[in-house]
């Protein structure tokens, strides 16, 4: 059978969406270059884990199960503009704030349930981080242009499920699939 890639993360509603291409839009502006995430894609990974048989993702979707026990529904904010610097490129990112506790307990729980099943867990620590755009190069310093982003209110993610999804190819466009949504009670 042909290996899936998957990774599990929390998807979001239509609002952050637009919110976030509002923003991609502003970063856009400042830059020559970029390979800019489309704005259905958009997404918060909690952890990317590869290529895995599809007979195996029975074993995700239980261990997603097992982690969210305890864990309520939570809110997340939207933080300021980040980077990652690539060579004379860079990935633009934005940051979440908000119930960051919370956050941070779901990807601990959800790491310890996915290494029981032989998922190796990150070697370094969590950064949570929404990509805008990979491959950028700006006209101007980085931080003029967090400076200039990110005014005015910031809409609130409601995290009411972790979603495993798919990430496929489809005529040269990343395209991702949400296999299971595993719903956060409380
Ligand atoms: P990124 O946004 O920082 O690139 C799907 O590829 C998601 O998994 C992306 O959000 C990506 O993060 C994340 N991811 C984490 N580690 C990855 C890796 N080694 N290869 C590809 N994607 C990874």
């Amino acid at each position: 059978m042909k290996a899936m890639r998957v990774f599990i993360a929390v998807e979001f509603e239509q609002h952050i969406k637009d919110y976030l291409n509002k923003i991609q839009k502003q970063v856009m502006s400042y830059s020559t270059d970029g390979n800019f995430s489309r704005p259905e894609n958009f997404h918060l990974t909690l952890k990317f884990i590869g290529e895995v048989q599809p007979s195996f993702l029975g074993n995700i979707t239980a261990a997603m199960a097992q982690s969210v026990h305890g864990i309520r529904p939570f809110k997340l904010g939207l933080d300021g503009l980040g980077n990652f610097p690539r060579g004379n490129k860079m990935i633009v990112w934005l940051g979440v704030g908000g119930e960051l506790d919370m956050l941070n307990l779901l990807f601990t729980r959800l790491e310890a349930s996915l290494s029981s099943i032989g998922i190796s867990k990150e070697t370094r620590k969590y950064s949570p981080h929404i990509t805008l755009g990979r491959e950028v190069r700006l006209t101007v310093p980085f931080s003029k242009v967090a400076e200039a982003v990110a005014t005015g209110p910031q809409p609130i993610i409601d995290v009411c499920s972790i979603s495993l999804m798919e990430s496929t190819r489809e005529n040269g466009r990343l395209v991702y699939t949400p296999l299971h949504r595993q719903p956060l009670v409380d």
